[in-house]
Formats: structure tokens, C-alpha cells, sequence
């Protein structure tokens, strides 16, 4: 695995590992994909780290208690507490991994904040990017995959049981992937978007197509299945 060299806001994080991160609307497959990747890529001998926000650390699982079970949280505290949680995630668990030379596979990370806090609750696009570069000393990832279904197929998926983000309006969640889509576009380098309608195999092989030229090492089918 090659040195990968990145640019933030001037500042240049250079780590031996791959961060990938996974975004998307509530029920769009993230966690479904993203265990489907680290076994493709554990089955190539990576060392492959999970990690998700909000909850990705001990302190992490206490902060997404407050945010999604716990009752009303206006909408500067909602920011700031995934703004803390990332900090932790990143300081504790993301970044540590990265400089042994690991592949950080990130069930959500800053873009969610953009798209959720920025837009959707209307904080401001550009302020919530920032105070997130700040919560993670400017670390963005190498590539995003923007798993990308319509509103209403995602809320199926997700069912009855809804968290205090998930039972926000058709509104609120169509504005996140309005957001989405233009962060995508603004910034080709860094995102791809993968169509998440169809069978889990099918998205499978799309966000395995997305993925492929980071790694030295590429699985085939047949290498992992056995
Ligand atoms: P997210 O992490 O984006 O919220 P999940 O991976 O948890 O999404 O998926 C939400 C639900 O939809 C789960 O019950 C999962 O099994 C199901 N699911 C995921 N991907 C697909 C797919 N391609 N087709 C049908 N159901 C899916
Ligand atoms: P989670 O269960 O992790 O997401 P999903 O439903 O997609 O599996 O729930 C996290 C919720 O928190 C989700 O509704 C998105 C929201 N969220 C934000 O609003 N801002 C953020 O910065 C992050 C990381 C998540």
C-alpha cells in the first residue's frame, strides 16, 4: 500500500493506510455494504477497520444515545455532539489505524453532518464542514461512496421502528440527499456515487467497482466466496 497524501484546508496528512467512508440516507445499505466490502478485503489479507458515527467508540455509543434516544436536542447541540463524537472517533480509533497502515471503513463521517445539520436543519453548509474539520484536525478520506436510493425506498427498508433523525419528515430527508448529491458533484475527486437500488450482490459489485483501483491487492469473486 502506497503513502497516501492529502490536502485539507492547506494542511497535508500523510498516513501509510486507506480511509473510506460510506454515506447515504437512513436505509440506503451502508452497513449492509460496508461488511460486505471487509470481508472482500479481509479475504485479501487487509487489515480492515469498522468504525461508524455517531458510536464508533465507547464514549462515541454514550454520545448517539443522547442524539437519537434521548428526547430533544436543538439543533446547535445536534451538531455539536456529532461534532464531539467525530473528534473521539478520529483521535481514538480512525486515525491510529490509518498510521499502522490500515483500511478504515467509516459508516458515516463529515459529510453526514453537511448534509443532515448543514442543509436539512439549515445550520449552514460551510459553517458545519468546519467546525467538523476542526473536530478531526482536517482529515478527510480518500474516497466516499455515496450510496444513493430514493427517500421513500430507504424509509421502507428502515421499517417501523424509527430513531429521533429517522422520524424527521420526507422534507427534512429529501433535503439530505439533495445535499448529497451536490456534494458529489462539487467535488468528483473524492466521491463516487453508487446507484443502491437493486440486490445487495448487485450494489455489491458496483461499490467494489468504485473501490478497486486503491488496492494493490484485488480479490476476485471466486477468492473470496472460497
Ligand atoms: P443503512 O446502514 O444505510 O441504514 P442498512 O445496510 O442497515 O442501511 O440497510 C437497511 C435495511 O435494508 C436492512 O434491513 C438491510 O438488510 C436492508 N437492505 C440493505 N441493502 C438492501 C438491498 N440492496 N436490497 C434490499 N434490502 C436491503
Ligand atoms: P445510524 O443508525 O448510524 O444511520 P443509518 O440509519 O443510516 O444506519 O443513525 C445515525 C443517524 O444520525 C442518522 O439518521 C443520520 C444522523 N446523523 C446526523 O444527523 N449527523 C451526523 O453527523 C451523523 C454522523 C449522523
Amino acid at each position: 500500500m502506497g503513502a497516501h497524501t492529502l490536502i485539507s484546508q492547506g494542511k497535508k496528512n500523510t498516513y501509510p493506510g486507506i480511509f473510506l467512508t460510506f454515506e447515504g440516507g437512513d436505509g440506503s445499505g451502508k452497513s449492509t455494504q460496508i461488511e460486505r466490502l471487509a470481508s472482500r478485503l479481509r479475504a485479501c489479507g487487509y487489515d480492515v477497520v469498522l468504525t461508524r458515527e455517531p458510536g464508533g467508540t465507547e464514549l462515541g455509543v454514550r454520545i448517539r444515545n443522547l442524539l437519537l434516544h434521548s428526547g430533544e436536542v436543538s439543533p446547535r447541540a445536534e451538531a455539536l455532539l456529532y461534532a464531539a463524537d467525530r473528534a473521539h472517533n478520529i483521535a481514538t480509533k480512525v486515525s491510529p489505524a490509518l498510521e499502522r497502515g490500515a483500511v478504515v471503513l467509516a459508516d458515516r463521517y463529515l459529510d453526514s453532518s453537511v448534509a443532515y445539520q448543514g442543509a436539512a436543519r439549515e445550520l449552514g453548509s460551510q459553517e458545519v464542514r468546519d467546525l467538523s474539520l476542526w473536530a478531526s484536525e482536517g482529515l478527510l478520506p480518500d474516497r466516499t461512496i455515496l450510496l444513493d436510493v430514493p427517500v421513500n425506498l430507504g424509509r421502507e427498508r428502515v421499517g417501523k421502528t424509527q430513531d429521533r433523525i429517522e422520524a424527521a419528515g420526507y422534507e427534512f430527508h429529501e433535503a439530505v440527499r439533495c445535499e448529497y448529491l451536490k456534494l458529489a458533484e462539487r467535488e468528483p475527486e473524492r466521491w463516487v456515487r453508487v446507484e443502491g437500488v437493486g440486490s445487495i450482490d448487485e450494489v455489491a459489485a458496483r461499490v467494489y467497482e468504485a473501490v478497486v483501483d486503491l488496492f494493490e491487492k484485488n480479490p476476485t469473486e471466486s477468492e473470496v466466496r472460497a
